[in-house]
């Protein structure tokens, strides 16, 4: 179920620079949330920080009201998604077993397989889940990234400009199924883009500049956010 998450005044430095400098946010559950700015603005480090592979200098992050301390961090990552430019999937590896790569290792209270095969279908992959990724294009390639992410059925997808690597229409059916699956499995979403036509799809943009929000723009209003995830509890 979709998760709030909350940056509290989280600053990140290193030696010679600023990463981040109190920055503040809060996302409701369920809203997507278009993170903008140029190359070096701290975009990736807010994915970090908030997934917990990166932790603040100063200040906290918030996961449904609770703050996320240290013990809690290897849960915390198994219950989010994480998308990448690079779809870095595994070469040798067909489809279906990268999508089930993370959960490989762990015993899990669910079919795996079963779970697998699900995510290929909603992905629009069902057809090809023995294909290895030199056999697919590279927008399927993200497809299954995509799946992969959500195989843990996280409560809070971080994408790191997902659509870096695919020109626009490609780019576009990508934003188009993170819309669709949000709505589909409830999933609150942090996507990092420096295209302004991807940024325009999400419930919000917001703006950071030298590891400051700068700007923070609604394009739909918070009531819609609220009514789809009505829909999507039980
Ligand atoms: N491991 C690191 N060591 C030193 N500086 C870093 C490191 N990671 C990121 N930075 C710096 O932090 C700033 C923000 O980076 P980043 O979050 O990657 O920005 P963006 O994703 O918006 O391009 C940049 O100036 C970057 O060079
Ligand atoms: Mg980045």
């Amino acid at each position: 179920m979709a998760v709030s998450v909350a940056l509290r005044g989280v600053s990140r430095r290193y030696p010679k620079l600023v990463a981040l400098d109190g920055v503040e946010l809060e996302v409701p559950a369920g809203e997507v949330v278009m993170l903008t700015g140029p190359s070096g603005a701290g975009k990736s480090t807010v994915l970090h920080v908030t997934g917990g592979m990166d932790k603040p200098d100063e200040g906290y992050v918030e996961i449904d009201g609770r703050k996320l301390v240290p013990r809690d961090l290897d849960g915390h990552r198994r219950r989010i998604g994480f998308v990448f430019q690079r779809f870095h999937l595994l070469p040798a590896l067909t489809a279906l077993d990268n999508v089930l790569a993370p959960v490989l290792p762990r015993r899990v209270d669910f079919d795996r397989r079963a779970r697998g095969v699900e995510l290929l279908e909603a992905v629009g992959l069902g057809q090809r889940a023995d294909a290895l990724p030199s056999q697919l294009s590279g927008g399927q390639q993200q497809r299954i990234a995509i799946a992969r992410a959500l195989v843990n059925r996280p409560g809070l997808l971080l994408a790191d400009e997902p659509t870096g690597n695919l020109d626009s229409v490609i780019g576009r059916e990508i934003i188009d199924l993170l819309m669709s699956l949000r709505e589909r499995y409830g999933m609150t979403m942090l996507i990092a883009t420096h295209d302004a036509e991807v940024a325009s799809n999400g419930d919000r943009v917001v703006r950071l500049q030298d590891g400051r929000v700068t700007s923070d723009q609604r394009l739909t209003p918070s009531v819609d956010v609220l009514d789809r995830l009505g829909g999507l509890r039980p």
